[in-house]
């Protein structure tokens, strides 16, 4: 589980400096250093190309919200009604008022402005660097991250012109640092020869529990997913991938013929790609995050369509811009796949608010369109996305994001009990939202003081759901493996989701859609209650499960038949 993209920020600052007259105020954004891991080599030459990313002010994110719930809550009317492309961009698209400050201050400055989304909400505009710093207040410097070599133009500071303040949110790149995924994408894998095909792998006996290592057949029988093909064509899942996380088609060929042999074992994805991704298929090449992620896609979401979607780097510095070029790329797509599982992520605290309110708003938009979107947990437990020494628990971005399903972990059967480094707790960014207004209050009051201070508890709880995480056997790189981490979960219960929309499409009904405020309320008698085990960090034991929603495994593992129900099916 990593991230794409998420900005680092250490330190940021915002101060409000009072213009003349209190009329206009100057916006001014900096930080003291670079991040460590990145050295300065000098101001970048004036000449330098720069594309510059610019966030407007949304117009009505509320609206945005308010729609989304509007067609997201079973008892709704317009449960269902989801939202066109255009209807959904027109909440988040700039007001005139700020079009019009945008459009003088782009023409006064004889800049060409591209639109890339379909609310008009980024906009970008090609500079140099120095036009850059005059146009901002900036410094563009020369910056090299040591471990990579990459080169990255940044400034410490940087101010929104007067007239554009209330106009504009972030400006992008500017002082947010990539981070070059230091971080592995898997929690964990080991080893695991095994050449031939398991005997239990369709028949599917009792005994094929889920207990020592984890495959398509014991979570069929553990969460009692059909293996009946799909047939809807147009319904697709969407896989993400990054920072060279590449899937491989004979990893995956082979592993249908080990676990998945009732299928052809010529099942494959289908491949997209954005700033520059692609899809190698050297056997070398093969990342065990994207085998996993397809692997336990393809082979548990029977004959739905599986898209990879593959971001390279050519058009961003890694880390966030793949987040925020991802979203930009589905949002202008007519038809986005209905179900998106996300194995990456980051830790709330390094990515800048202005730009995690802006990616959660387009996740919003996609929410109300009738996407849903799966992003893991994390594996650092109550350090968030990976363990990291900590003195307060640290939230996930963007399982912080309340217009996402955030996925927690389990392991063992009958119970299955909270695997200890599933990333739970509460946001510092986003309030506990209306479909959380009961349940998280009855855990707080279980929590009592325990942890006071060390967590936000009016913030939105995560995870939202849960799925088994430890010991997957995936094949990667023409060997079996053993997986574990959240990004073993996300995939499976988004394969579920995926098959639920097989079965509601062909009804002629519309897609589940944003799923939480149904999990909270109808389906919650679909997820099986994981009550116990715990995730610790930050030098604690981490919040434990019980009875109900907890920040571990949230509402619980999946029950087919139970949410088959729920769904109206
Ligand atoms: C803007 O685009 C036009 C047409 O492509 C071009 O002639 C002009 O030079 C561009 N201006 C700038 C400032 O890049
Ligand atoms: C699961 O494994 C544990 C330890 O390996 C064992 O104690 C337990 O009985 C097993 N449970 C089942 C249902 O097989
Ligand atoms: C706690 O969360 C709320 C949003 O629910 C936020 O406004 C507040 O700033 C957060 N507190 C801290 C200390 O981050
Ligand atoms: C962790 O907690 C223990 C016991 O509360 C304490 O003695 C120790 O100093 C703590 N370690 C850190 C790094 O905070």
């Amino acid at each position: 589980m990593v991230l794409p993209g998420l900005l680092e920020i250490a330190v940021l600052l915002s101060l409000v400096i009072s213009g003349c007259l209190g009329r206009d105020v100057l916006r001014k954004s900096s930080r003291d250093t670079a991040p460590s891991g990145f050295t300065f080599t000098g101001p970048a030459a004036l000449d330098t190309p720069l594309t510059l990313k610019i966030a407007l002010t949304q117009g009505n994110p509320s609206g945005l919200e308010d729609a989304l719930y509007d067609v997201s809550t079973p008892s709704s009317s317009n449960y269902g009604r989801h939202l066109t492309k255009a209807e959904a961009a027109a909440y988040v698209s700039p007001t005139s008022e700020t079009m019009s400050a945008i459009t003088s201050w782009i023409r006064l400055n004889g800049l060409n402005a591209t639109t890339m989304t379909p609310a008009g909400d980024w906009i970008s505009i090609q500079t140099t660097a120095a036009q850059a710093n005059t146009l901002f207040g900036a410094n563009y410097n020369v910056y090299v991250h040591e471990s990579t070599g990459k080169q990255v133009l940044r400034t410490l500071e940087y101010s929104i012109p007067e007239e554009l303040t209330s106009h504009v949110t972030v400006v992008h790149p500017t002082i947010m640092f990539p981070k070059f995924s230091a971080l592995s994408p898997v929690f964990s894998t080991q080893p695991k020869q095994r050449t031939q095909p398991r005997a239990d792998a369709v028949v599917d006996p009792v005994g094929a529990s889920c207990n020592s290592t984890v495959t398509p057949a014991c979570l069929r029988s553990l969460y009692g997913i059909p293996i009946t093909p799909a047939t809807e064509s147009h319904n697709k899942l969407g896989v993400t991938g990054y920072f060279y996380n590449w899937a491989d088609r004979a990893d995956l060929q082979n592993f249908l013929i080990e676990y998945r042999p009732d299928m052809s074992s010529s099942t494959t994805y289908s491949l997209e790609t954005l700033d520059g991704g692609s899809d190698p298929q050297d056997i070398d090449e093969a990342s065990s995050e994207a085998d996993l992620d397809i692997e336990y896609t393809v082979g548990i979401a029977t004959d739905v369509p599986v898209i990879f979607i593959s971001v390279g780097e050519s058009n961003n510095d890694g880390d966030l811009d793949g987040s925020l070029d991802t979203i930009i790329y589905l949002l202008n797509q007519d038809s986005p796949p209905q179900v998106i599982t996300t194995s990456y992520g980051d830790w709330e605290t390094d990515v800048d608010e202005g730009m995690a309110a802006n990616l959660c708003n387009a996740y919003a938009q996609l929410g109300a369109r009738g996407v849903s979107l799966m992003f893991a947990s994390g594996d650092g437990g109550v350090s968030g996305i990976q363990p990291i020494s900590c003195t307060t628990f640290v939230p996930e971005f963007p399982s912080g994001c309340p217009y996402i399903t955030s996925v927690g972990g389990t392991i063992g059967t009958n119970p299955e009990s909270g695997v200890s480094f599933s990333a739970g707790g509460f946001s510092n960014y986003w309030a506990r939202p209306f479909y959380q207004s009961t349940v998280v209050p009855e855990y707080l009051d279980y929590l009592g003081s325990t942890y006071s201070g060390l967590y936000n508890a009016s913030g939105r709880g995560f995870p939202d759901v849960a799925a088994q995480a430890r010991n997957f056997e995936i094949v990667t790189g023409g060997i079996t493996e053993l997986a574990s981490g959240t990004s073993c979960a996300s995939p499976t219960f988004a394969s579920i989701i995926s098959l639920l929309n097989d079965e509601l499409i062909a009804a002629g009904k519309p897609p589940l859609g944003f799923l939480n405020p149904w999990l909270y309320s109808t389906a919650a008698f679909a997820l099986t209650d994981i009550t116990s085990g715990n995730n610790p960090g930050c030098n604690t034991t981490g919040f434990s499960a019980t009875a109900g929603w907890d920040p571990v495994t949230g509402l619980g593992t999946p029950v087919f038949s139970k949410l088959k129900t729920a769904a109206g099916l």
